[in-house]
């Protein structure tokens, strides 16, 4: 017993310290350079040894955390393709190479850098949508959310391969959404086609938008959907985009753009997203764990390929349940701690078919109470809104349908309710 310790002990003092180059840059390049780097979203870049060493200790806090890379899903509950999560041996490696010094050891064995495109990530695209002039951004103070109509001129439906929103300056852009109105539509109406339209609503009762087709969160990869799947856009439809600017201390200038890949083939299968939520909740002041209910019934058997749930700044957790048409049970993402700051999209290891008949049950909590740091208003009561001091309660999911599917198909109308205990309630 006392040898086996003693070689244990030996054998640990012997195992050498991870260096900068060899060991370090690796974990790197895989989990941390996506966002870590010059112009993109994170604070500090970790491309070269002289910036990432003032910063070891910091990292070897936020990956012993779990608060890098960021990721919500708890783990117990289905398996995500995109997880970032590091494995124990990494966060071990990183943390010895910050207790130890944070060594560089050899240039020679760094592995080669990472070639990180400064155009097009999905490569050149078919067409692309530009705002026409840029939006300044002040160096303080808070910006209102801008719309803007960008007219596609496309006078037939076209299919989309690959979709992705490049913002102008990412020092500035805190997400953008690109969404798209038929012909038609009375959402944002008045609206001036390419001017930027501060505070309009997304809400139903100044009309809606008809989807969107992608977006930019910081991190998080453009929307390539392959495997001969297509997101539709109806011909003579609009791009609207929503802009959510915060200052960062320096005064800016963001010109957005869309870059669009069409599909050159048919596609096999239709590429559609549907939110299942709820809009009419009433928060009640100081409340410090609100639940919030809403539920869709599948009206097909419908592959199931991704989840984003999107709450704002009150939201606290967001979970998917399937209810089989057998009664059966299934959690099928549970977030507990949401973050409004990243919106992150959970995409399925295994995409699921869920038949016909299954009710996709969300449920969400928020915090109302003085105890939520980032609660902006804690006496109000709150409703759904696209203000951040508004609340939502929306939970995305993409499915994979045939191309020529009848949408009026996707979601069964809703058995109607019994009065009084309908969603909302506790
Ligand atoms: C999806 C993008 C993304 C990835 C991937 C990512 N980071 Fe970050 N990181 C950020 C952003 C944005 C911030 C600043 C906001 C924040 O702190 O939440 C940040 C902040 C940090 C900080 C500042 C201190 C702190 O805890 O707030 C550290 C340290 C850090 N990241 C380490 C890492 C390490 C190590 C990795 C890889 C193992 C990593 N990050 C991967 C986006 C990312």
């Amino acid at each position: 017993m006392l040898t086996t310790l003693t070689l244990l002990t030996l054998a640990a003092q012997a195992a050498p310290t991870p260096q900068f180059h060899k060991d370090i840059v690796p974990i790197l390049q895989a989990r941390c350079q996506s966002c870590h780097r010059p112009g993109e979203a994170a604070p500090f870049s970790m491309l070269t040894y002289k910036d990432t060493r003032p910063w070891a200790k910091a990292m070897k806090a936020a990956v012993a955390a779990r608060k890098m890379p960021p990721w919500f899903a708890d783990s117990a509950t289905g398996h995500f393709r995109n997880n970032p999560t590091l494995p124990q041996k990494e966060i071990d490696t990183l943390s010895q190479w910050a207790d130890n010094g944070a060594p560089e050891g050899n240039p020679a064995d760094a592995p080669k850098p990472l070639a990180f495109t400064n155009g097009w990530n999905i490569g050149q695209p078919d067409a692309v949508f530009e705002m026409p002039t840029a939006f300044e951004v002040p160096a303080k103070g808070s910006v209102d959310y801008q719309w803007i109509v960008i007219p596609t001129g496309f006078k037939e439906d076209k299919w989309l391969e690959a979709v992705e929103v490049r913002p102008g300056d990412r020092s500035v852009v805190h997400h953008v959404i690109a969404f798209y109105r038929r012909p038609g539509s009375k959402w944002l109406a008045d609206a001036p086609p390419g001017v930027p339209v501060p505070k309009a609503s997304n809400s139903s009762e100044t009309g809606m938008s008809d989807g969107s087709i992608g977006g930019y969160v910081p991190g998080l990869p453009p929307r390539a959907l392959g495997k001969g799947r297509a997101l539709l856009l109806p011909a003579n439809s609009d791009l609207v985009l929503q802009l959510h600017y915060t200052a960062s201390g320096k005064a800016a200038k963001d010109q957005t753009k869309v870059g669009i890949i069409f599909a050159k083939q048919a596609p096999k299968e239709r590429h559609i997203g549907i939110a299942v939520g709820n809009g009419k909740f009433v928060i009640p002041p100081g409340d410090p764990n609100y639940r919030v209910d809403g539920e869709i019934t599948l009206g097909a058997d419908l592959r199931v390929l991704d989840f984003t749930p999107h709450m704002h700044l009150r939201g606290k957790s967001y979970e998917y349940t399937a209810i089989f048409p057998d009664g059966r049970e299934e959690k099928l993402l549970s977030v507990p701690k949401y973050d409004f700051n990243w919106q992150l999209t959970y995409e399925l290891a295994e995409e699921r078919v869920l038949p016909k008949g299954t009710r996709i049950h969300a449920t969400a909590y928020f915090d109302n109470s003085p105890n939520n740091p980032f609660n902006p208003d804690p006496k109000a009561e709150v409703r759904f809104g696209d203000q951040t001091w508004d609340e939502m309660m929306v939970g995305f999911f993409s499915v994979a349908v045939p191309p020529d599917f009848n949408l009026r198909n996707l979601i069964q109308q809703a058995p109607p309710k019994p009065p009084a205990t309908g969603a909302g309630g506790r």
